[in-house]
């Protein structure tokens, strides 16, 4: 059977005619399923793909536009002292306490560049443990559940919604089946998905991955917006009275979740939405800066900005536009609602340029090895313009931010820098609770105290999250003991040593 002249028409018309090429071979199945991508969308979505990249090969820059953050809005973990530090843990563990807070997985992404074929929350950078990203992910929460409650006196839930793509979803949810979901309930564990777009070659034509299907990719880390209203993710937040949500990337393996500091600070500032930074490394780090453009939040990317003005630098020293995105952010549940309902088709669309396996001419599947595909993304973190009240919170980067981006063969945000990152930061908590270490054959190994986190630590000691969330508690287990490297500090080692 040909395919329908009418349809045939108008995608000719659209420059998508080819995607009625294998259509004789197609069985009925394959047919329909096609029929159903064929949409008019499609060819609009093919047109601003191609649109979208021919003005990101020349980005405007923002300059002249541009403004540091005010200091007012501009917390630090650093530079304020203990009294304020531990009046937002308080306020933090305050609202857990209630049951308000959330946290939310952005976890939809592919991680082409890590290369591996499933989730990257299941992936082990090689702790001695053994544990994935979502492990440790999931016993942050059980731990920060478990110290709001002892302030308390209260069982607190933290719950966990993850945001998952057609890639994702699946692995995922088996993966915390086989689990036990990491001993937290399963119906506090909400898994979605998000939606779905076409991948557009250069000259804005729809790509085959099979005969009968376009190559779809996941609508970028910001279509949570969207997703949050086709999964009625907020009505299930208000059913529960959550009202301050925590959002963050999946491959962060420092990532505090629901940092009491962090909600308490954006709670005690009555901020809609905030995002967590760190200083910027060096002045051509490719992070992207919170900032004001135009009077309006907005982080800017640093192809947005010349060389000399990414080099400013205040009288203090430090780089005027220093406070570097990690992807960390606060949201009132009704800020969420405002944009996802309100502001949502205004977010803009960014390129993507990744290789895209297709079907060529002949009907065989071609992996290229140059990037020939339009993936257009929406970014989380685009929303902070509609922001009446808005923070940043800068932290520590070495206590808080190494990102798996990579596979090993990369310099940076590799499994390698990841694991040691961890390490470092467990052998730093290790040394400040009074604990010394010894190798395998009973020789004390030297101390070291400054880290940079990108490098093995003298000892390896790695500490279970269910046994200390920030490195609070240890002494009792570790003050003025010896320990043979590598050590691992899990809940029954702690208890043995707590009774020893
Ligand atoms: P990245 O931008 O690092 O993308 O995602 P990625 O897909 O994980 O990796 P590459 O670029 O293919 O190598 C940052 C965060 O946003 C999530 C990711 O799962 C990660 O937590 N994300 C990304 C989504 O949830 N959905 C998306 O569509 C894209």
């Amino acid at each position: 059977m040909a395919a329908p002249a009418e349809l045939r028409a108008r995608l000719e018309r659209a420059g998508q005619g080819h995607l009625l090429r294998f259509w004789p071979e197609l069985g009925p199945a394959q047919r329909s399923a096609l029929l159903a991508a064929l949409g008019p969308g499609l060819a609009e979505h093919c047109a601003l793909a191609a649109a979208a990249r021919g003005r990101e090969r020349a980005p405007p820059r923002l300059d002249g536009r541009m403004e540091p953050l005010p200091g007012a809005l501009l917390g630090s973990a650093r530079r304020s002292g203990p009294a304020a530090l531990q009046r937002w843990e308080a306020e933090g563990f305050h609202q857990i306490s209630q049951n308000k807070v959330a946290v939310l997985l952005l976890a939809g992404g592919q991680g082409t560049r890590l290369g591996v074929s499933y989730p990257k929350g299941m992936y082990d950078v090689g702790l001695p443990s053994g544990k994935t990203l979502y492990q440790l992910q999931a016993e942050r929460i059980r731990k920060v559940e478990q110290l709001a409650g002892q302030r308390y006196h209260r069982r607190c839930i933290i719950p966990w919604y993850i945001m998952t793509s057609e890639f994702t979803l699946g692995p995922t949810e088996e993966f915390f089946a086989e689990h036990n979901y990491f001993n937290l309930e399963k119906s506090n564990v909400i898994m979605f998905e998000q939606r779905m777009l076409p991948a557009v070659t250069f000259d804005g034509k729809a790509i085959l991955e099979e005969k009968g299907k376009i190559a779809m990719a996941p609508d970028g880390n910001g279509g949570l917006y969207r997703a949050l209203m086709d999964n009625k993710i907020l009505d299930d937040m208000k059913e529960r009275g959550i009202q301050y949500v925590h959002v963050y990337c999946v491959d962060n393996i420092l990532v505090k979740m629901a940092d009491p500091v962090f909600i308490g600070f954006c709670v005690s500032k009555g901020a809609d939405c905030g995002a967590k930074v760190v200083e910027k490394a060096y002045p051509t780090e490719p992070v992207g800066v919170v900032c004001l453009v135009d009077g309006l939040y907005q982080v800017v990317e640093y192809s947005e900005i010349s060389p000399e003005t990414a080099q400013q630098r205040s009288p203090d020293g430090r780089l005027l536009y220093s406070t570097g995105n990690i992807c960390n952010h606060f949201f009132t549940v009704d800020f969420l609602q405002t944009v996802a309902q309100k502001f949502e088709p205004q977010l803009k669309h960014h390129v993507a340029i990744k290789k895209v396996p297709y079907i060529d001419e002949e009907g065989n599947l071609v992996k290229p090895l140059k990037p020939n595909g339009i993936k257009l993304e929406k970014f989380v973190f685009d929303v902070f313009q509609f922001s009446k009240n808005f923070v940043a919170f800068e932290v520590e980067r070495e206590e808080e931010f190494s990102p798996l981006k990579n596979a090993d063969t990369a310099e940076k945000d590799t499994p390698t820098t990841a694991r040691q990152s961890l390490l470092a930061q467990h052998y730093r908590w290790a040394r400040s609770a009074g604990a010394t270490f010894v190798d395998e054959n009973g020789c004390r190994i030297p101390e070291k105290f400054s880290l940079s986190g990108t490098e093995d630590p003298p000892a390896v000691c790695e500490i279970s999250p269910l046994v200390s969330y920030f490195g609070e508690g240890l002494e009792v287990y570790m003050k003025n003991r010896e320990f043979c490297s590598p050590f691992i500090l899990n809940e029954n080692k702690a208890e043995m040593l707590r009774n020893y």
